[in-house]
């Protein structure tokens, strides 16, 4: 067994031709023409080493999964406790991990949000969630954005944008897909059949849109006005990424359904889940196991979720991701000033960050600078002009200038 530590027997070059034996040649073929060509090793805090022993600031941290950075103590204390007296559980039997876990979601979601499944993975939560909706309205029809990402399975496969779908159709039917930030276009696409109105409450792979105040507003009124439930995606938006719990706390919106997941793995231990009102539990009367899923629930990860959502709620802990944003923020305006040939502006709340370029070229030129100058942070898919900058929220002021000089350096080596 190789040592994969940065300065174990592995190299970068040994790790991708294993990678391109055994995983795929065609993916490390194309990483390498991405520039991300080196392989992960050691990581601790916000950093992680390739196995040449480059260290790089994680401002990618996996879309949130490392929101408390890398190998969090408290989780893996946590986690290490929980193996010395249970396995995953058995997903037939209740649990009372499992309910001990979702009532600590309880106690920080939004409204009357008050029932949790647990899933296995982001994309998983939205197949509960929406069929969650199906069953209870009856109703076959979903509506969501353009450049939307929910996972690549199921439905959240067939409402994602056609990037990710277009070689596996057939799709599930019933999607219809409106613009973002258009509440007219949401209030035409509603029809009687509708079941579920789906958004990502900031939509991430579409480069960290901030919707306007009052938009959500008028979401939840023409949901409620048409028998439509309200689901949100938070799987990178929530658990304090955005400065507070959950990003619909920025408009107070209560949703439906509520779905979450990468950051309440810890890091270290794979589980998301859905969040849902009362009116929705109803369902479950008609179908009380309404996903049978061997690994939903698993009794480690929802240890874990406690532990997460102890460390969010700790004092100070939000006002730490806060005033690491404004010192963003004071950066980012100063680079815009500095280089508006290269750089139009930049948005986002808390760590939630997008340096929006004049091009899709100049979105993957600021990426290959970024990575070269040991900051990990990739484009948006669904908007390549833009740098998606999401480190770890436990990042400390003087990491922020470390990645701002990296990133200043990395502007200016762009060619305009
Ligand atoms: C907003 C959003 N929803 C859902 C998912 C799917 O989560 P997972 O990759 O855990 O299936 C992702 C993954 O990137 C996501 O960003």
């Amino acid at each position: 067994m190789p040592k994969q530590t940065s300065n174990g027997s592995m190299s970068n070059e040994d790790a991708l031709k294993l990678n391109a034996r055994y995983i795929s040649s065609s993916r490390v073929s194309a990483y390498q023409a991405y520039g991300l060509d080196f392989v992960q090793g050691r990581r601790e805090g916000v950093r992680i080493w390739d196995l040449d022993g480059n260290s790089f600031i994680n401002c990618r941290s996996s879309g949130g999964v490392f929101n408390f950075g890398h190998r969090p103590q408290f989780a893996i204390d946590a986690l290490k406790a929980a193996l010395d007296e249970i396995d995953m559980g058995d997903w037939l039997l209740l649990s009372p991990y499992r309910a001990l876990a979702a009532r600590a979601l309880a106690e920080i979601l939004p409204g009357d949000l008050q029932y949790t499944f647990f899933t296995a993975s982001g994309a998983e939560a939205a197949e509960c969630a929406v069929k969650l909706a199906r069953g209870l309205t009856r109703r076959p029809g979903i509506v969501c954005l353009e450049n939307g990402y929910h996972g690549h399975v199921g439905f959240g496969l067939a409402m994602d944008d056609e990037i990710y779908n277009q070689w596996y159709r057939p799709l599930t039917p019933g999607i219809t897909r409106v613009p973002m930030n258009d509440v007219d276009a949401v209030d035409r696409a509603i029809d009687d059949s509708t079941a579920v109105v789906c958004m990502e409450t900031i939509p991430a792979t579409a480069g960290y849109i901030v919707p306007p105040d009052g938009y959500f507003e008028r979401i939840r009124e023409i949901c409620n006005n048409r028998g439509a439930l309200l689901m949100l995606d938070e799987v990178q938006c929530g658990m304090g990424r955005t400065g507070k719990f959950w990003a619909a706390d920025h408009w107070k919106v209560v949703p439906d359904l509520l779905m979450f997941g990468k950051s309440t793995s810890g890091g270290i231990y794979p589980i998301s889940g859905c969040c849902y009102s009362e009116k929705v539990e109803n369902f479950l009367k008609a179908d009380p196991i309404f996903h049978p899923s061997s690994y939903s629930g698993a009794e480690p990860g929802t240890v874990v979720v406690c532990e997460v959502i102890k460390k969010l709620t700790e004092p100070g802990f939000l006002d730490h991701v806060n005033n690491m944003s404004r010192k963003f923020k004071l950066g980012f305006d100063d680079l815009c000033a500095r280089f508006p040939d290269k750089l139009v502006e930049h948005r986002g709340l808390g760590l939630m960050l997008a340096l929006e370029t004049h091009s899709e070229e100049q979105g993957f030129a600021l990426m290959r600078q970024a990575v070269a100058h040991r900051i990990l942070a990739v484009y948006a898919n669904n908007r390549r002009s833009s740098l998606l900058i999401m480190p770890p929220l436990i990042i400390s002021s003087d990491e922020v200038d470390e990645v701002l000089s990296g990133l200043e350096a990395s502007v200016k080596a762009m060619k305009a």
